[in-house]
C-alpha cells in the first residue's frame, strides 16, 4: 500500500496538497506519482536480472495511459498486450514492435492480421490460432501459450492457469502443437503460461516455472527445437490493506530463478501488470452528501463503480482516507458509496474515519492497476481525468470527458428526426 505524508492536516501527493489538485483539476481525479511508477519498475527488473536474464513485459491492461506508457519506455520496459489497441497504444506512446508480445485469447483472423503487419510477436493461445496465423504469415515470429495446470488470484474471477479455463493450449498436447508449428514452417521462439492476478501465495511463481521447464526440455529433447524464452506471466500481488507486507520481490525472483538453473532457458520474461502500476496512483473523489440510515452512515461520493470497479466486481479492498482532514482520529464508521444508481455501487465499506461532511475529499488508494482501464460511462458519466506529478508540478495526462463526448458516435436516422 501506498503512505502518503501530510501537512497541516492535508495529505500530499508527490509533494502537491490533494486539495489543491482536486480544486486544480476537478473531481474524480486519478493522481499518478511518476517516481513510484518508475521505482516498481526497477526494483521488479533489478530482483530477477540480479539473477538472471529477465525482460519485464508490463501487462498494459493494467493501465494504458499513453503517459505512463511513456515513462516505462524510458525505463526500458517491454509490453505485454492482449487487444489490436493496446498495441497501438503502445507503438504510438514510441516502444518498437520487437518490445511488445501480442497475447490475445479467441483471436479473429483480422486482429491477427492486423498485428502480423505492425510486426509486433504474437503468443498463439490455441491450435485453431497456430493454423491461422500460419496460414497468414507462417514466418511471423511467434511463442506458445500452455495452460499449465497452475492457477492462482486473489479472486476465482481472475484465475487464468488453472485446468479448464478458457485460456492456452492444454499441457496434454502442447508439445504436440510446437510439432505442428514446425511441420508448417513456423519457428517458435517460446514458452508462455500465466497463472492468474494478484494472489498471496508466491510459490505459484516456481510451481509454475518448474512445470514450463519441463515442457522446454521436451521441446528440445523430443523436436530438437530450441526456444528463446520462457514467460511465466504476470500475477506479482501487492498489499492493498496497511496490515499487509509488501510482495517480497527477492524471494520471488529466487524462487524462480532457482529453477531456470542447469537448464537450457537462457531468457526469462516476466509479465507484472499491478505490481508497477497500482500503488503509483491515488483516486481523489468529493463527498457529495453524508446520509445516515437506521443502518449505517453513508459517504456519498463522486466516483462510483463507474469509475473504480474493482471493490463491486471483486469486492476488492482500497484504503481509504479523508485528505482534507488526513491523519486526524477516526470517530465515525462509514460507507463509501458512489452516484450509479445500483446498491452494489460501493468504494469502500464500514470504514472508520473522521467525521465527514459534505465537500470533504477523500482519497481511494492504489487505483493504478485495473482502475481506470476498467472505468466505465454507465449512468452515462463522463470519465475523469487524470494528471501526472513529479517534483512538485502536475500535468493533466488525460481530460474529464464531457456529456457530449460520450454521444459523438451515435446517430439518429432521418426517420427519426422528424
Ligand atoms: N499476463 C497475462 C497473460 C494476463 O492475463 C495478466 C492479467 C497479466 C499478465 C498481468 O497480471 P498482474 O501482474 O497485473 O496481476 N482486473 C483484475 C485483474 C485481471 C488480470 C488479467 N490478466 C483486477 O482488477 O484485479
Amino acid at each position: 500500500m501506498r503512505t502518503y505524508e501530510g501537512e497541516k492536516g492535508v495529505m500530499l501527493i508527490g509533494g502537491i496538497p490533494a486539495t489543491r489538485l482536486a480544486q486544480t483539476f476537478g473531481t474524480p481525479l486519478m493522481v499518478t506519482e511518476e517516481e513510484v511508477l518508475r521505482e516498481r519498475y526497477r526494483a521488479v527488473h533489478k530482483a530477477f536480472n540480479d539473477r538472471f536474464p529477465t525482460r519485464i513485459n508490463y501487462a498494459c491492461k493494467a493501465n494504458t495511459n499513453l503517459s505512463l506508457l511513456r515513462v516505462l519506455e524510458q525505463e526500458g520496459a517491454c509490453i505485454d498486450a492482449v487487444s489490436i489497441g493496446e498495441v497501438e497504444a503502445c507503438l504510438w506512446a514510441g516502444f518498437v514492435p520487437e518490445r511488445i508480445l501480442y497475447t490475445g485469447v479467441g483471436v479473429s483472423e483480422e486482429e491477427m492480421r492486423a498485428v502480423a503487419q505492425r510486426k509486433v510477436p504474437i503468443n498463439v493461445d490455441s491450435i485453431g490460432g497456430l493454423h491461422r496465423l500460419a496460414a497468414i504469415a507462417p514466418k511471423h515470429p511467434l511463442s506458445l501459450r500452455v495452460n499449465p495446470d497452475v492457477g492462482s488470484g486473489h479472486s476465482r474471477k481472475v484465475v487464468t492457469g488453472s485446468k479448464g479455463t478458457k485460456f492456452g493450449i492444454p499441457r496434454e498436447e502442447i508439445v504436440e502443437a510446437y510439432r505442428e508449428a514446425l511441420d508448417m514452417g513456423c519457428l517458435p521462439r517460446g514458452l508462455h503460461a500465466h497463472t492468474g492476478s494478484g494472489g498471496s501465495d508466491p510459490s505459484v511463481f516456481g510451481r509454475v516455472t518448474e512445470v514450463l521447464v519441463g515442457i522446454f526440455e521436451e521441446v528440445r529433447v523430443q523436436l530438437g527445437l530450441k526456444l528463446e524464452f520462457l514467460d511465466i506471466g504476470g500475477g506479482i500481488a501487492i498489499p492493498y490493506r496497511p496490515e499487509e507486507s509488501p510482495t517480497d520481490l527477492d524471494a520471488v525472483a529466487e524462487e524462480v530463478t532457482s529453477k531456470l538453473r542447469g537448464s537450457s532457458v537462457r531468457t526469462l520474461v516476466l509479465e507484472p501488470g499491478r505490481y508497477i502500476v497500482a500503488e503509483s496512483t491515488a483516486l481523489l473523489t468529493r463527498v457529495n452528501d453524508v446520509k445516515s440510515t437506521p443502518v449505517k452512515d453513508y459517504a456519498l461520493v463522486d466516483a462510483g463503480f463507474n469509475t473504480l470497479i474493482r471493490p463491486a466486481f471483486y469486492d476488492s479492498y482500497h484504503h481509504v482516507a479523508v485528505a482534507n482532514k488526513f491523519q486526524e482520529r477516526a470517530e465515525a464508521e462509514y460507507d463509501v458509496a458512489g452516484p450509479i444508481c445500483e446498491s452494489g455501487d460501493y468504494l469502500a465499506k464500514e470504514r472508520a474515519l473522521p467525521r465527514l461532511v459534505a465537500g470533504d475529499l477523500l482519497c481511494v488508494y492504489d487505483v493504478g492497476a485495473y482502475g481506470f482501464s476498467m472505468s466505465s460511462n454507465y449512468n452515462s458519466r463522463p470519465r475523469c481525468a487524470e494528471v501526472m506529478v513529479s517534483e512538485g508540478r502536475a500535468d493533466i495526462i488525460r481530460k474529464r470527458e464531457t456529456t457530449r463526448d460520450l454521444f459523438r458516435h451515435q446517430k439518429i436516422p432521418a426517420r427519426l428526426r422528424v
